[in-house]
């Protein structure tokens, strides 16, 4: 995810802002730039890769003012011109998020005389910034973020001026002696100063370096409190949080939120999705999918598989990637390669595969320029932000959320979905990252429960039609990281083996939310509690039955039916973190695993 820092002091800004922005190294970055402002001029350095690359041709810079950024790939390769900070004129601008109607902007600032040298959003702020100022560069950014849609933590640079803002982005302005910062994040500053102020969203702050002020958006003055930050650098890192693992499950709410940006419009009932490039006439045409995979991504694809098979009437056949180019891929059929990474050894031998067969491609991925990014026809980014985890968490979630848009694209131009339910849909999808958060606020139930099996060999997951995916997810997460030997089975399975297995020590967790088959999962619970089995449920919050068969119950927010895997995935989650936990594991990095598996 990208990081900004800014400041404004007496000491020469270019060494503090580099040093700041290695600070946030770990988030995952693909380029890094800064601005410096003295009496002669703005200046601008930016480089392609790691901040020592930027160093490497960095001349000596004067001036005690600029802003710096590492910059994440969404919009525009990750290379030298599409890195920040982008420049209009003598306005500099770094970003973090996504401007939604940027291409909009764009074509209007062109009319207007403004050359676009870069791929990115940010560049159209920049010259929308540019073309509001007149002598005061506080006005401009007022008016400039009045034009825009979508997230945003901003630093502009502009002269002896600098300026901080944000909407669904953190930002932070940490004070020091005759010196101010601003950053997105607080391990940047922390070195420097303990004293933070959190800008709230739509609140604007003017940083020099004797003062701070904040306005609202009409330039009202407001009064922010100062918080004084006692984390070691380490632990900020994680901002706080003991694991990447833990922290990128709160991520969660954002990551969809950045995934269904611009993507939505609940309004209208209507999606749009960058990077299918399919015509309706060919989605008319496709009458076969493969989904192709490995690991939480293929867990990602068995969901796809259900979703696709009923709302676009679609057939799918999900395949471990490993498997894949053993199989006969039929040629004309549309191939669906989900990769976190883009880089998964065996997942790009499958699309090769597919591609000599003659299939049309499709990736759903995370990074920005991964090999698998450059050889498939099309690419639809999840825009989750770096995950650090081996275990991958918030990935997974923008993965489903990528194929909730893609399915319900599919379904309305099969003529299989109506606009009604459509509609109904798009407005609960919206709702879900509110809905996890408020999950994410509830997790004593979770923690109790992963006590009391965190001491057994052997774990169940069960689930059936759209749940059964996530007890496989949830049998692979927990595996993964507590090493308990751990299973996901369709619920109407057991009977037919597993149960022999299934004994007072054997936990399960039933995901029971309500649905097409949420009888049929009870008559199950009923199964394993006969056999002394300790029961979780995860059911829907509105269920007042379940508890009368299960030892305990943890809820999930009331959504469309089919949208309830999403939340139930955070529960299964937040169960193995907490179980390893209890475990003593090292959870962010489990034996044996790696993030990326590059080899066949
Ligand atoms: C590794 C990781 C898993 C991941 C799998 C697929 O095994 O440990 O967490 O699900 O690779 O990775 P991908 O990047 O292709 O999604």
């Amino acid at each position: 995810m990208c990081g900004i820092v800014g400041y404004s002091g007496n000491k020469q800004a270019a060494a503090i802002l580099i040093d700041s922005l290695k600070r946030l190294e770990y988030r995952g970055y693909d380029s890094a730039g800064i601005a410096v402002f003295d009496n002669n001029g703005m200046e601008v350095y930016k480089e392609k890769g790691r901040i020592v690359e930027l160093e490497k041709d960095l001349p000596e810079i004067s001036g005690f003012i600029g802003i710096g950024h590492t910059r994440w790939a969404t919009h525009g390769k990750p290379n030298k011109i599409n890195a920040h900070p982008h420049a209009s004129g003598s306005i500099a601008v770094v970003h973090n998020g996504i401007i939604e109607n940027y291409q909009e902007l764009k074509e209007k600032l062109s009319r207007s005389g403004y050359e676009f040298v870069s791929e990115t959003d940010t560049e159209a702020l920049a010259h929308l910034i540019k073309y509001y100022y007149r002598d005061n560069l506080i006005d401009a950014v007022i008016s400039a973020l009045k034009d825009i849609k979508g997230s945003y933590a901003i630093a502009v640079l502009s002269g002896s001026e600098l300026v901080a803002a944000r909407k669904d982005s953190p930002l932070i302005i940490g004070l020091g002696e005759g010196e101010n910062f601003i950053a997105s994040d607080i391990p940047a500053i922390l070195k420097y100063t303990r004293k933070i102020i959190f800008l709230d969203d739509m609140e604007i702050a003017s940083v020099s370096k004797d003062n701070v002020i904040f306005y609202d958006t009409d330039k009202n003055p407001i009064e922010k409190k100062v918080s004084v930050i006692d984390w070691n650098l380490e632990a900020a890192e994680k901002s706080g949080y003991e694991h990447f693992m833990l922290k990128e499950i709160h991520e969660q709410p954002r990551a969809l939120h950045e995934t269904f940006a611009g993507r939505i419009s609940e309004l209208e009932g209507k999606i749009t999705i960058d990077g299918l490039n399919m015509t309706e006439a060919q989605i008319m045409d496709t009458s076969r999918i493969s989904i192709i995979a490995c690991g939480t991504s293929y867990n990602a694809g068995f969901l796809g598989k259900y979703l696709f098979e009923e709302l676009s009437g679609i057939h799918v056949d999900v395949e471990i990637a490993s498997e894949f180019r053993y199989s006969h891929s039929i040629p004309g059929s549309l191939v669906i390669v989900i990769s976190q990474s883009g880089e998964t050894a065996d997942t790009l031998a499958a699309l090769r595969e597919a591609k000599s067969s003659g299939c049309r491609t499709l990736a759903i991925t995370n990074v920005m320029g991964s090999t698998i990014t450059r050889e498939v026809e099309n690419v639809i980014y999840t825009r989750s932000g770096p995950e650090i985890g081996v275990a991958a968490t918030k990935t997974f979630i923008s993965q489903l959320g990528v194929l909730y848009l893609l399915v319900l694209y599919f379904g309305k131009c099969k003529g299989k979905l109506s606009q009604e339910r459509m509609s109904r849909i798009l407005i609960a999808m919206k709702q879900i990252p509110s809905h996890i958060t408020r999950l994410l606020n509830t997790k004593d139930a979770i923690k109790k429960f992963a006590e009391t099996v965190s001491s057994s060999s052997d774990v169940f997951f069960i689930g059936r039609t759209l749940n059964y995916p996530i007890a496989l997810e949830g049998a692979l997460k927990l595996k993964e990281i507590s090493y308990i030997h751990a299973e996901g089975y369709a619920a109407g399975e057991l009977k037919h083996g597993p149960l022999a297995l299934i004994t007072k020590l054997t936990p399960v967790v039933a995901i029971a939310t309500k649905g097409l088959t949420y009888d049929k999962v009870v008559n199950n619970i009923k199964e394993v509690k006969a056999r002394e089995a300790p029961v979780l449920a995860i059911a829907d919050e509105k269920d007042s039955e379940i508890e009368k068969y299960v030892d305990e119950v943890i809820r999930v927010p009331t959504t469309e039916d089919i949208l309830s895997p999403i939340l139930s995935t955070v529960v299964v989650q937040l169960l193995s973190y907490y179980i390893a936990k209890a475990r003593n594991c090292p959870i962010d990095q489990p034996r044996n695993l790696a993030k990326s598996v590059t080899v066949e």
